[in-house]
Order: C-alpha cells, then structure tokens, then sequence
C-alpha cells in the first residue's frame, strides 16, 4: 500500500488519504458569505477523492478579511452558508477544514484580477491593522494594534471556531502564514512592539499561543487544530526555519496537531528559490526536530512526488493547490497511477474503464 493512500487519523478524525486540498481564496463572497462557486469549487474536490478538502481564509472580523469578497466566519449567515458546503462534502469520503484568518497589514485590497491593488474608499476601503506601524511594500501604513485591540482580537478567534463546528467543518486551521496578522507578529521584521508582543521570540509568539489556547479550549479534545506557519521570510534579520522549529514546539505543547508548512510572504522583495517541492525540507526540520506532525506544499504535482515525500519522512500529509485547480479529480487519477485501487463516487465508476458504453 502507498502512504499517499494509507489513512491518517488525529484526534478522534480519520483522513482516508494524504492527499490533501490547500486552502485557496476565491474573492468570491458577498459580505463574507460563501455562495454555489464555494459548494461546486470545494464539492469538486471531495468527488475527485481528497483525504481533505481545506476551505480558504476565512475572516474572523470583516476587517480581516484580504479583499471585501472574502470569505468569512463572524456571522450567521456565513454559518448556515458555510454548512451546505460541509453537508456535501461529507456525502463523500473527505473531510473539510476551515482556515481562520486575519489578513493584518495586507487587508483591504482588491481582488487578484482586479486592475489595481489597494481599495479606495468608494470601493470600501477600511484601515488595516498590524503589530506595529509599518507598511507592506506599497500598501498603506497600518494601525499599530493597542493591548485592548489584540484581547479582542483573541476573542473574534474563539467565537469563529464556535462557528466552524457548528457549520460542520471537521477541524480548524490557522492561517499564521503569507505575511498576514500573525506571521506579521512572528516575525521582527513586521513586529518591532516594545510590550509583552514584541522582542524575544516567546513574546512575538504570545498572540498566536493565545489564540490557539482559546481555540482549544472551543474545539474541545476531539477536533484537530492545525496550524499554518511561512518557515522563512527568506530575508537578513526575518523569520527563518531556526524560529519555526522553535515555534513548532511551543505549539506542539500548546495542543497544535500538525504544521502547515508554507513560506514567504512578508517581504514583497525576497527572493524565493521556488521550484517543484521547493518547501518540503522546511516541513522535514519542523517534523524532525520539533517532532511534530507536518503538511508539504508547493508545487508538488506528480503523485510519485507526493508519494515520495511521504516516503521519505518529510511530512504526514501533501497539500495540492494550483494542481488541484487544474485536476479536481487528482486523487482518483493519482491513485490509479500509484496502482491502488480506491473508492470513487459510484456516479463515475463508468469512466474507470473507457472501453465500450
Ligand atoms: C488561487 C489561490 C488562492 C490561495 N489562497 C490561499 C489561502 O486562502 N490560504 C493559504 O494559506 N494559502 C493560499 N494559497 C496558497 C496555496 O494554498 C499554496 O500554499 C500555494 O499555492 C503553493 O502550493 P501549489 O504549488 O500546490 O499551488 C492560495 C493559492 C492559490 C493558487
């Protein structure tokens, strides 16, 4: 049997497989409420035989949110909205997790094909939030966010994980990755706080160790809560692979199941070596030396890649994004190249063989 179609079980939750969907935005959401794009995008995945289907960054506060046609998790209306895409997926063999977010310095822009970056204030622009007052390349400076801001803050998270079991997903994720609101405060280069949230690594790490303490304590015992990091700003003086070890094992104690293991995103000027698998050692150190569970992303495409991976101890899991776009039905192909034979909806148990009607 592979390890890409061996199932893995966290806390009281069972993946089928190791194939995993990576959380992607759609900007396609009306007041942050998920639509038929989000059932039929996400839905297609669950057909196609993904262990798990991760739903995009999903707001905690409307001023969380990238773009204003973000998704998001503080009302709910997105709760009902959110639960027919969950109800759907679980008619399949996949599960489904929502990645809770705040977007920090990098909110309020436009949508990727938009034909500019920043929102105006007739598009609905608002004021973005950050550890310190230091902008993102080329976007406006931020709010420094006060003491008062983070604690509430801390509490839209814990509310929105209350709203994520009751719209049926299967664990939480947080979004600590891209240069968004934690990894914002992770790293120095973005956090330059004289108070308990800036400094030593414990403390940049404080707001985020909350937020997962709080989460917890919401989710309960049986629900995984997994979290995803950028392991480097591949920039002099950033975050780096040393810190997200260290990191990693804070939140290894702190009741966190599995790093995401991402990079980048904080230094719009960094150069990334980016290349097929070009993040899978960052996710063998966290898993080796902070003997944690890991997902690998980037640009991993091939099922003998994945499989590899697996193979090689870098990672418990793969998560496919631009590839999953382009095949929804990967796993089921994957599994055919890899010789396993797998459930498929019973719907296209047809086209497992083209000879004939
Ligand atoms: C359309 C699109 C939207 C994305 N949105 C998110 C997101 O919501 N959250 C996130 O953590 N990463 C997001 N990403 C990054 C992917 O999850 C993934 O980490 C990255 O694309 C590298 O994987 P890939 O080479 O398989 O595409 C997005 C990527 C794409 C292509």
């Amino acid at each position: 049997m592979t390890k890409l179609f061996s199932p893995l079980t966290i806390r009281s939750t069972t993946f089928a497989n190791r194939a995993w969907v990576s959380p992607m935005c759609q900007y396609s959401a009306t007041n942050g409420v998920v639509g038929p794009w989000h059932l039929v995008h996400l839905g297609s995945f669950a057909t196609g035989g993904a262990g798990l289907v991760m739903a995009e960054a999903s707001a905690v506060t409307p001023e969380g949110r990238i773009t204003n046609a973000c998704a998001g998790l503080w009302d709910e209306e997105q709760v009902a909205a959110w639960r027919a895409v969950t109800d759907f997926i679980h008619t399949q063999a996949s599960k489904v997790g929502i990645q809770l977010a705040h977007a920090g310095r990098k909110a309020s822009t436009m949508r990727p094909w938009d034909d500019h970056v920043i929102a105006t204030e007739s598009e609905g622009a608002w004021e973005a939030v950050a550890p310190s007052a230091l902008a993102f390349d080329g976007y406006p400076v931020p709010h420094a966010l006060s003491l008062a801001e983070i604690d509430a803050l801390v509490g839209h998270f814990a509310d929105a994980a209350d709203r994520a079991l009751r719209a049926g997903f299967d664990l939480v994720e947080i979004h600590a990755a891209h240069g968004y609101l934690f990894h914002e405060f992770l790293s120095p280069l973005s956090n330059q706080r004289h108070d308990d949230y800036g400094g030593s690594l414990e403390n940049r790490s404080r707001f985020l160790l909350r937020v997962v303490g709080v989460i917890r304590d919401r989710i309960g015992d049986d629900t995984p809560l997994f979290v995803r990091i950028s392991a480097s700003d591949y920039t002099e003086g950033g975050w780096d692979i040393d810190q997200s070890v260290e990191l990693a094992k804070i939140l290894r104690d702190a009741s966190v199941d599995l790093i995401d293991v991402s990079s980048g995103g904080n230094v719009a000027a960094a150069t990334i070596p980016v290349g097929p698998g070009y993040q899978v050692s960052f996710a063998h150190e966290i898993r080796d030396k902070a003997s944690i569970a890991t997902s690998a992303v980037g640009l991993i495409s091939e099922p003998t890649h994945a499989e590899q991976i697996l193979q090689d101890g870098s990672a418990d899991a793969v998560m496919l994004a631009r590839a999953s776009l382009r095949h929804p039905r990967w796993a089921l192909n994957a599994a055919e190249s890899l010789g396993e034979v797998i459930a498929w909806p019973v719907q296209f148990d047809r086209a497992r063989t083209l000879r004939g009607p």
